[in-house]
């Protein structure tokens, strides 16, 4: 039998619908650049082999806090110093413990969103959510499922797999103890073979401590990613160790293949593995075979064959084609496992004078560094708002991503490959210690088959690996760098290095990062012309969304292109790095807004203001910058918006970020000036404020090419939804991602409203959060209701598995302000067949 996970087959087909929808993709419609994802063609393929089951183990968990000092409140677990004692004794994991008071959660969960804001300047980093040892009862979360185990599944091997979870993690099923994690983003994994009750229920617990944080910014408490339930023959492949490497020969690649397949079975196998390729539209391109072994008892094997691929379709930014690799285990005459493999062709070359060739092209990183939470939703971020964030990232010309500062989430590097965005992947921690290699085998095992990955990154500002203890960090970075080598030697190895780059760990790094100090490249280029360099985090660039003015009342940063002392503006940095033919380009500090290090101000802000975008993926006037730098399009941007009252008379400075040859601006009708616009660079008028209109042409060989307006608009009297797109899959996963504008009587969105918003949800749907990308906002992510913030606010509304519609009202709520006409939208929700899952 086989349930084939959805996830299993994502990516075939992506690359076509992506590439068509590039074309046509614009801010507003980042939609259509994530929609369609179709079903893979390699499904059939699949289900025809596989007897291997992997299910989503997310729905129906129930949850409550425990607690981090106090056993009494932590289930009585440490309350006398013996629960270790004996397999099987812990009875939280067992039938008769009685837990109808916890509440029912799906999974991503991340509870730390869930709480309130709390002032203490040791939380700061972290967003100011009460989480560590001297908060217990908010530290502490457990989690509890049944799950009905069939008598037919006896014999296989079967799994429980956490994609990560934050942080230190102890299992138990069936009152037995079976292990733990001790980081917040890589996957473990535990074989629950010897411990199910097969043909009978059965009961897996989870105590989550967040106690202990991993970095320095936001980072979520709870089972933030999925969990899956995997099921295999007893002789199996083995996890993450299927691998496909190509070696482009002109018109041909010629493919790598290799597996691992062990034998837990009670007798010896003769293993017999293929391999079969599909192109995007499932056709079979290619076929391999390994030669067959024997394999004892407990023992495992590597299989390899070579395939040729003839005219391959190129993976890039532009066409980001992928293939499957359908890998299929016989023994004994029959299919014994299966899995796909995703994979792209395509050459990275990082060239000391010329910078990074992608398949012989030479291309910029036009990248941004991010963290991995959103607003409504923290660190539990569903799939389709991770695409969707990609998707915004893109929109403005990006083309690389790098996971700043730890692994990434198996859907973040899908998104990559699938949208064409090049990734620098980055480990949590630079060690050479076993939990350290434990953490970047992890990565380099899970991803390598990755067209979007184009380096390694071993770790960031690691200062005392950098300079202080330099010796230690010569050899702790040597360790790393070899074991990157073992696993994958197909790509580069590098970290990000706030120093000079001069000793310690950099030593045995391929290619050279620079963590802002803009005056250090040309400098160690000179000492050493052959290394590589680009810029690994640049810019820290700030500024709050909307705003144009800097005031420390009230923690706002105005929009042009302000910084942070140790930082670069937007044109500073890429001027830089967007200019010397021997730098690969480099990535932005940071695409998104992200909770904690609320730079520049500290309480009440409760994240911080580098985002190019802001928290819900707003874009603040920066976006528009690499938009016209970045991007291919013609593009103008004008701003501010012109609604300035009580500043009649005062001077404005009006700025425009066009990639066009020169911009003429009028106010009321009066030309300001024609400008040309510096490459690179802006151009900028004084204007007398005076309520009416503002607008930039921009003009190319001559001609008006594209204009934009700011009209001062009246006060509001309606409200307006939109929604990125109205009909979603009733999959109890996929997402509507709602803005919400006040506009006046004409309908024109009031650019500076903060009117307080209440929503009503019906229907075959859920909230899942709001935000709306203020910094300093302290509202809950979770209750029905938003104020906006300079005219926006977000609304995330989640299906069930009940095909039909949402619902969702908006109206004023509260006694302030004028009165409002509410607004409504349907989702639609589609039956769709949803991801295999755990009943
Ligand atoms: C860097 C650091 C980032 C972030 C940034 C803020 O030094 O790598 O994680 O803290 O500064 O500017």
């Amino acid at each position: 039998m086989s349930a084939i996970s959805r996830r299993d087959l994502l990516c075939s087909g992506l690359a076509l619908s992506a590439s068509s929808l590039l074309a046509r993709s614009a801010w507003g419609r980042t939609a259509s650049l994530l929609a369609g994802y179709p079903e893979a063609a390699s499904a059939e393929a699949l289900a025809a082999v596989a007897p291997r089951d992997q299910l989503l183990f997310d729905f129906g968990w129930k949850f409550q806090f425990g607690h981090g000092s106090d056993p009494a409140r932590d289930l009585g677990f440490g309350y006398g110093q013996g629960d270790f004692a004996k397999t099987g004794e812990f009875d939280f994991a067992k039938a008769k413990f009685d837990y109808s008071k916890w509440r029912t959660v799906n999974l991503p969960h991340d509870w730390a969103v869930e709480l309130p804001f709390v002032r203490d300047e040791a939380l700061n980093s972290h967003g100011f959510k009460p989480l560590g040892r001297r908060y217990p009862e908010t530290s502490v979360g457990w989690y509890r499922r049944e799950f009905d185990v069939p008598a037919g599944d006896l014999g296989r091997r079967i799994s429980v797999e956490f994609d990560g979870a934050f942080r230190d993690v102890l299992v138990w099923v069936n009152g037995c103890f079976i292990g733990r994690n001790d980081n917040g983003y890589a996957p473990f994994r535990f074989d629950l073979t010897d411990f199910l009750a097969y043909g009978s229920k059965n009961y897996i617990v989870a105590r989550v401590d967040a106690s202990f944080g991993d970095g320095w910014f936001y980072e979520g408490a709870g089972i933030y990613r999925h969990v899956w339930l995997t099921k295999t023959d007893s002789i199996h492949l083995g996890k993450w160790d299927s691998m496909v490497r190509s070696t482009v020969n002109g018109n041909s690649a010629t493919l790598s293949l290799a597996t691992v397949v062990q034998n837990q079975g009670k007798q010896a196998e003769n293993a017999k593995v293929s391999w079969k390729i599909l192109d995007v539209s499932g056709s079979t391109v290619a076929t391999a075979e390994a030669a067959p072994q024997s394999i004892e008892v407990d023992g495992c094997a590597t299989l390899t064959a070579t395939a040729t691929l003839a005219n391959p379709a190129l993976w890039s930014v532009d066409m980001p084609n992928l293939y499957s690799a359908i890998v299929t285990l016989e023994s004994d005459g029959k299919a014994r496992d299966a899995e796909r493999v995703g994979f792209g062709v395509r050459t990275v070359l990082f060239d000391a004078e010329k910078g990074l060739f992608l398949n012989g092209k030479s291309v910029k990183i036009q990248g941004t560094c991010n963290h991995q939470d959103h607003a409504g939703v923290g660190a539990a971020v569903p799939d389709r708002l991770q695409w969707f964030r990609l998707g915004v990232l893109k929109e403005m010309g990006g083309n690389a991503v790098r996971t700043s500062h730890n692994m990434p989430t198996p859907e973040w590097v899908e998104g990559c490959d699938r949208m064409g965005l090049m990734m620098m992947c980055e480990t949590r921690q630079m060690s050479s210690s076993p939990e350290g290699m434990a953490q970047l085998e992890a990565m380099v095992k899970r991803y390598r088959n990755s067209p979007s990955i184009i380096l390694w990154s071993i770790g960031n500002e690691e200062g005392q690996m950098q300079d202080q203890m330099a010796e230690q960090g010569a050899k702790v970075g040597a360790t790393m760098v070899r074991r990157v080598h073992e696993l994958d030697p197909t790509r580069v190895v590098s970290a990000a290095v706030n120093g000079d780059n001069k000793q310690g760990v950099s030593d045995s790094f391929d290619i050279i990062g620079f963590n802002y100090h803009l005056e250090r490249p040309d400098e160690y280029r000179k000492l050493h012309p052959t290394r590589p360099i680009y810029g690994s985090e640049t810019s820290s660039a700030i500024s709050t969304r909307g705003d144009y003015a800097t005031s420390p009342l009230r923690n706002t940063v105005n929009a042009y292109d302000s910084v942070v002392p140790w930082g670069e503006t937007a044109e500073d940095w890429w001027k830089f790095y967007g200019t010397r033919d021997w730098a690969a380009g480099g990535f932005a500090w940071t695409g998104f807004d992200y909770r904690g290090e609320p730079t520049p101000y500290g309480w009440p802000s409760i994240n911080s203001q580098f985002g190019i975008v802001d928290m819900c993926g707003f874009p603040k006037d920066t976006f528009y910058y690499y938009k016209a730098w970045w991007g291919r399009e013609p593009s103008l941007h004008l701003f501010p918006h012109w609604n300035f009252e009580g500043r009649e008379g005062g001077i404005i400075p009006v700025w425009v970020y066009s990639n066009l040859e020169e911009v003429e601006l009028f106010a009321n009708g009066k030309s300001q000036g024609r400008q040309k616009v510096p490459h690179l660079g802006h151009v900028e008028w004084k204007v007398k404020y005076e309520p009416g209109v503002i607008e930039a042409r921009g003009y190319k060989a001559g001609k008006v090419a594209l204009t934009e307006k700011r009209e001062t608009t009246g006060p509001a009297v309606s409200i307006r939804l939109s929604a990125d797109r109205t009909e979603i899959s009733a999959d109890g996963e996929d997402l509507a991602i709602l803005k919400v504008e006040v506009l006046d009587k004409e309908g024109r969105p009031v650019p500076t409203a903060d009117n307080l918003i209440g929503f009503k949800i019906s229907g075959d749907g859920a909230l899942l959060g709001v935000g709306n990308g203020n910094p300093n906002c302290q509202e809950s992510d979770k209750d029905p209701k938003r104020s906006l913030f300079n005219g926006l606010a977000q609304v995330i509304l989640q299906s069930t598995k009940s095909p039909g519609e949402i619902h969702i009202e908006a109206a004023k709520e509260g006694w302030d302000g004028p009165e409002l006409t509410p607004a409504k939208l349907i989702i639609k929700t589609k039956a769709v067949e949803p991801r295999s899952s755990v009943g």
